[in-house]
């Protein structure tokens, strides 16, 4: 979690921030705020708009009204790469990798993401361009560093022949790659076991040590609950609670959102399980 000398600057934030599909509001007048350094989670049951609103953050989607700032700036209805280049970078629900580019590739596409020379570099090569590629790969294994030796040790593997808690990895290290001030995980532990989803949270809590401030969509809500600083909790596109772990656990709207109507979601997304467990006593340091 954050230390109290980080906290303080608004890095990311969207006001009243909606999206409308045709006649359903999948994202309603959402106002979002992450500090700089935080883990900010965004919960929710499936439909809620959670990876909606994370398109629309990041421009693959244009809001139907709401703004977005970044660092103060305004970037409502920038398109993706503009988004990326001033700094949010994003993995999806569905991994999206080059399948057939290797891992240390599709790490320098992340570079490439942000940085100038690019495909103009690649034709020329000329001396100060191979001095950037030697610069560039530094870097692309500084990043994978971050994940053990898992992406390092494969990096000539191309990456649809990896492991599928690897192919995770990678496309985080990919957004990581672009060096974003902010990035955005929709859903990195789904589909893992449990020992992969604790080895992928300790990552995680790692970035943050390191600097990065992170935004994370996540359904298991005991890791959720250990991680965050603080989290937002949609329903039906709807912001219905916003707070710290021990605020959001014991918060009325989100027990409902997930006891009430959807008991079988809440006790597969282990809210009932987390309430049950950690009685207010045991949360107040979060
Ligand atoms: N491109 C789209 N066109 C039409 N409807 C969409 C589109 N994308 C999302 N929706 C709808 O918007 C609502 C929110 O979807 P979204 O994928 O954001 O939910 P979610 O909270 O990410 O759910 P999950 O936990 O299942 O991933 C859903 O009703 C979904 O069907
Ligand atoms: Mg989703």
């Amino acid at each position: 979690m954050t230390s109290m000398a980080t906290m303080g600057t608004t890095l990311l934030e969207t006001q009243k921030l909606s999206k409308s599909f045709g006649g359903l509001a999948a994202v309603q007048g959402v106002d979002f705020r992450v500090e700089q350094g935080q883990i900010v989670s965004v919960i929710g049951p499936n439909g809620a708009g959670k990876s909606t609103f994370f398109n629309v953050v990041t421009g693959l989607y244009r809001p139907t009204s709401g703004r977005v700032f970044l660092d103060g700036r305004d970037i409502t209805g920038k398109r993706p790469d503009a988004v990326l280049k001033q700094g949010i970078a994003r993995t999806f629900q569905n991994i999206r990798l080059f399948a057939n580019m290797s891992v240390l590739e599709n790490v320098l596409v992340g570079e490439h993401a942000r940085l100038r020379s690019g495909i103009l570099g690649d034709i020329i090569k000329g001396p100060h361009t191979r001095r950037e590629e030697r610069a560039a790969r530094e870097r692309a294994y500084r990043v994978m560093d971050l994940f053990g030796p898992r992406l390092t040790d494969s990096s000539n593997t191309l990456a649809r022949n990896l492991a599928y808690a690897d192919r995770r990895y990678l496309e985080i290290a990919r957004a990581l790659a672009s060096q974003p001030k902010v990035l955005l995980l929709d859903e990195p532990t789904v589909g893992m076991n449990p020992s992969e989803t604790e080895e992928a949270m300790r990552y995680i809590a790692q970035l943050q040590r390191s600097g990065v401030t992170v935004v994370l969509i996540e359904h298991k809500l005991n890791v959720v609950m250990s991680m965050s600083d603080r989290i937002y909790v949609l329903d039906y596109g709807q912001n219905i609670a916003e707070g710290t772990p021990a605020e959001v656990r014991s918060d009325e709207r989100v027990i409902e959102a997930y006891l009430g109507r959807r008991h079988s979601t809440a006790m597969a997304a282990g809210l009932a399980t987390s309430i049950a467990e950690q009685p207010a006593a045991a949360s107040s340091g979060q």
